[in-house]
């Protein structure tokens, strides 16, 4: 089953649209990386999700039912732009508020659960307005995990976080999502702080879902292979498939996946004499493979 699925969905604001004609598909039991730039929708979407803005057309469905659904928002647990909190209060006070208002059972071993699972025990006396900016956005995500949701949405949690702030995050997410199968949407403007626990992605431009795949379709299109163009390529590739499983024929050469030093197949195909004319190994990485899904796609707009 689909924990999401956004089908159509648009949303003006003053008849200027932020959202247009979006299909999203989140699957049950996935971190669903959701990029794009800023100003693409992700908070918009986000919201409608959770019910902060009404959609102009199109419909939303959270586990096969209507996203308003009483159950299936109280299984919910959001955490949009800034956490909502008193400024004045301690971390622990703003949990136990929070607690109390969507009415979790045993609130105080429920915020102290919550507390340890983003490393915030030591810190539940600090007053909000007194924490720092991964402190506050890790207090967010406790708010969310409250009352033990089945879907989290959390917008950008990762934002402006040093490297063990998002490894806290990274960590509580993952084991969430493992241990309790938690379903998560996470957005993100930076694909690379995702690459480390998505396991699907949507990637959004101009309200738009331009591209979605599991990470494993995003990381085989990412992949490392050694290039290469000769005299026959119609010889080399023949030759090359019987040292190699993977190689694809292309217009201008030959690619090997199975092999990342192109010494070796140079090498290889001298002992055939067949004729190197190029040789090189490529890399698409995650950040180049999205600019180029992010530039492809304004080309065919
Ligand atoms: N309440 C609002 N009123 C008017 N325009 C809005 C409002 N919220 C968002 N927008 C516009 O919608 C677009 C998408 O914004 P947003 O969903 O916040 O993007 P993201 O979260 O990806 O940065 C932007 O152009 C933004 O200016
Ligand atoms: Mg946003």
């Amino acid at each position: 089953m689909n924990a999401i699925e956004i089908r159509g969905l648009s949303k003006s604001f003053h008849g200027i649209y932020a959202l247009q004609d979006l299909n999203v598909t989140v699957p049950e039991g996935s971190i669903y990386g959701f990029i794009g730039e800023n100003g693409s929708g992700k908070s918009t979407t986000q919201k409608l999700l959770c019910g902060l803005l009404v959609p102009s057309s199109g419909e939303i469905r959270l586990y096969d039912r209507h996203y308003t659904d009483a159950e299936i928002r109280s299984n919910m647990g959001v955490l949009i732009e800034n956490p909502g909190c008193f400024p004045g209060s301690t971390v622990y006070d703003n949990l136990m508020m929070q607690a109390l208002n969507i009415g979790v059972k045993h609130p105080k071993e429920e915020v102290n659960r919550v507390l340890k699972l983003v490393s915030m025990a030591g810190a539940s006396g600090r007053k909000f307005k007194e924490c720092s900016l991964g402190m506050k956005q890790r207090l967010g995500v406790a708010q969310a995990l409250l009352g033990h949701p089945q879907l989290l949405i959390l917008d950008e949690p990762i934002n402006g976080l040093d490297a063990d702030g998002m490894r806290i995050i990274r960590e509580t997410l993952t084991e969430q999502n493992r241990k309790e199968g938690v379903t998560i949407m996470i957005s993100s403007h930076i694909l690379g702080e995702l690459s480390k626990v998505a396991t699907h992605y949507g990637i959004i431009r101009g309200g738009s879902l331009i591209r979605e795949m599991p990470a494993t379709a995003m990381s085989e299109e990412c992949r490392d292979f050694v290039f290469t163009r000769t005299g026959d390529n119609e010889k080399a590739f023949a030759h090359l498939q019987t040292k190699y499983r993977e190689v694809e024929k292309m217009d201008n050469g030959i690619r090997v996946y199975d092999e990342n030093e192109s010494a070796n197949v140079s090498g290889f195909l001298y002992e055939s004499k067949i004729a190197v004319s190029e040789i090189q190994f490529c890399k698409v990485g995650l950040e180049e493979y999205y600019l180029k899904v992010m530039s492809g796609n304004k080309e065919d707009k």
